[in-house]
C-alpha cells in the first residue's frame, strides 16, 4: 500500500502509540507476519497487536469474526480470573461483592456510550435487548413496522410474531444490494413510509452484506414524522464509530462479544431517559410504568464474570481506537476485493464507500452455491467464511477480527480467483 505524505504521517503518530497497548509477556499468535509489516508502521503495529494479544489456532484463517469476536489476553484473563472469583466465593460473592462492582461496570459504559445515567441495560446479548424494546414498544391497533431483507432474521421474526399476535403489521420492502450513497438509502426507507407507519427497524450494520444505514438521517426523517426508530446496533459498536446520542434513535440494541472482544454472553440496551417508560416488560415486573430500566431486566441470575469482563474490554478497545479500527476494517475489505475485482465470475454484493460498508463485506461466485464456496475455501484453503441466506442465491460473508493480517487476507483474495476458475 503507498501513502500520501499525510496518511504516511498518520501512520508514523500511529506506531508511537503502539506503546500504549498492554501487552502480556507470554502470549502467543499463530498469525502470519507478512514482509509488509517490517516496514510499513501501521501494519507493524497491527502484527504487534496480533502477536501479543490472540492466541489463534494455527490450523486456519478466521474470517468469521462476525459470529463473535476473539477475546484479547488482558479479557480472557481479567474473565479467567472473575470465573475462579465466582467459584472460589460462590454466593458471598454474589451478593456482597457483585452489586457494587456491577455499579462501577454500568458507570464505565455509560461513559463509553456517552449516554445518561440509567439509559443501559445489560443483557445477554443484541437478541434480548433488541426484543425487549420491541415487544415492549407500546403498540397501538394498525400500526406499520418497515423491515427488509438485510436486518437480521430473529428480528424480524419477532416482528411477524407480534403480527401474528395482532399486535402490529410488518411492512418489508427489497434495499438495493449496492446502493451508490446513504441518500439513495434514506430515500429508499422514505419510500416506504405510510400514514400508519409507526416504526422503522434499522439494522445499522447488516449482518449479511455489511451494508451501513445513515441511522441518523433516517431518524431524524421519521422523527419528523412522528415515527419511532428502533436501531440494531450488534455489528456497529466496536466496528465503526457512531455516537448514540447524535444518532437520536430512542431504542438501541448492541452486543459486547462482536467487535467489542468481550466474553460471550453481554448485550445492551439503550432506551433513552424519557421513553423508558412507555415499555412494557417483556419479563415479569409488579411496577409497569417505572423509569427505572432495570425494571426491563428481570432475567434472573446473569453471567457474573461476563458483565464484570466489560470494562476491561471497553479499555482495550479504546487503547486500540475505533478511527484506528474502522481504517484497518475498510484497508482488509478492499485488499480482498480489490484482488477479486477482475474476476467476472465473482460477485461483490457490498458497496465498497466507506460510507456504505467498513470491515464486513459478502460475495458469490458464479456457478456454485454458497455452501459449497464455504466448503471449498475451508477444506482447500484453510479459509474459514460462512454461507449466508439472502434470496434464492445467498452469500458469502468475509468479517476480519482486529489480529487479522493483511496476508491473511491477499490469501482470500488469491484463493477466491482459484475457485472461481475451478
Ligand atoms: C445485525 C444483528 N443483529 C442482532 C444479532 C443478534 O446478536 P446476538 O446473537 O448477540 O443476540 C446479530 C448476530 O449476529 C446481528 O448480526
Amino acid at each position: 500500500m503507498k501513502y500520501s505524505r499525510k496518511e504516511f504521517l498518520k501512520v508514523l503518530g500511529s506506531s508511537v502509540a503502539l506503546s500504549s497497548i498492554p501487552f502480556s509477556g507470554n502470549a502467543f499468535a499463530t498469525t502470519a507476519i507478512s514482509e509488509s509489516s517490517l516496514v510499513d508502521p501501521e501494519e507493524k503495529f497491527w502484527t504487534s497487536l496480533a502477536k501479543k494479544n490472540y492466541k489463534l489456532s494455527p490450523d486456519f484463517i478466521n474470517l468469521e469474526n462476525g459470529f463473535f469476536g476473539i477475546q484479547p489476553k488482558p479479557v480472557l484473563e481479567a474473565y479467567e480470573s472473575y470465573v475462579n472469583q465466582v467459584n472460589e466465593e460462590g454466593a458471598l460473592f454474589a451478593r456482597r461483592t457483585f452489586p457494587e462492582k456491577f455499579r462501577s461496570v454500568i458507570s464505565r459504559i455509560e461513559e463509553f456510550l456517552k449516554v445518561e445515567e440509567g439509559e443501559i441495560l445489560i443483557t445477554r446479548n443484541a437478541t434480548e435487548a433488541l426484543n425487549i424494546a420491541i415487544q415492549g414498544y407500546p403498540w397501538k391497533e394498525g400500526d406499520e413496522v418497515i423491515v427488509n431483507q438485510l436486518d437480521y432474521y430473529s428480528m424480524i421474526e419477532t416482528f411477524q410474531m407480534l403480527e401474528q399476535r395482532g399486535k402490529l403489521k410488518v411492512k418489508p420492502f427489497e434495499m438495493a444490494l449496492l446502493p451508490k450513497s446513504p441518500e439513495e438509502i434514506i430515500q429508499a426507507y422514505e419510500d416506504q413510509i405510510t400514514p400508519n407507519t409507526k416504526v422503522i427497524l434499522l439494522t445499522q450494520v447488516s449482518n449479511i452484506t455489511g451494508l451501513i444505514t445513515p441511522v441518523k438521517e433516517i431518524t431524524v426523517m421519521a422523527k419528523s414524522r412522528g415515527i419511532d426508530t428502533i436501531t440494531d446496533s450488534a455489528h456497529a459498536l466496536g466496528h465503526i464509530p457512531f455516537d448514540i446520542k447524535d444518532m437520536d434513535s430512542d431504542f438501541v440494541g448492541m452486543n459486547l462479544h462482536k467487535w467489542m472482544g468481550n466474553p460471550i454472553g453481554a448485550g445492551l440496551l439503550y432506551v433513552k431517559k424519557d421513553r423508558i417508560q412507555e415499555l412494557e416488560s417483556l419479563f415479569g415486573d409488579k411496577d409497569p410504568k417505572d423509569g427505572n430500566i432495570r425494571r426491563l431486566g428481570h432475567i434472573g441470575t446473569t453471567p457474573f464474570a461476563v458483565q464484570l469482563s466489560i470494562p476491561h474490554a471497553i479499555d482495550f478497545h479504546e487503547m486500540v481506537g475505533i478511527n484506528r479500527i474502522q481504517e484497518r476494517m475498510q484497508l482488509l475489505k478492499e485488499i480482498w476485493i480489490d484482488e477479486v475485482a477482475n474476476s467476472d465470475a465473482i460477485e461483490v454484493i457490498t458497496p465498497t464507500d466507506s460510507n456504505l460498508s467498513c470491515g464486513i463485506a459478502s460475495f458469490r461466485i458464479e456457478g456454485k452455491t454458497d455452501k459449497e464456496v464455504e466448503n471449498e475455501l475451508l477444506d482447500r484453503h484453510g479459509i474459514f467464511t460462512v454461507a449466508r441466506v439472502l434470496g434464492e442465491k445467498g452469500c458469502i460473508r468475509v468479517t476480519p477480527g482486529l489480529y487479522t493480517q493483511t496476508e491473511d487476507i491477499r490469501k482470500l483474495g488469491k484463493a477466491l480467483k482459484e475457485i472461481a476458475k475451478s
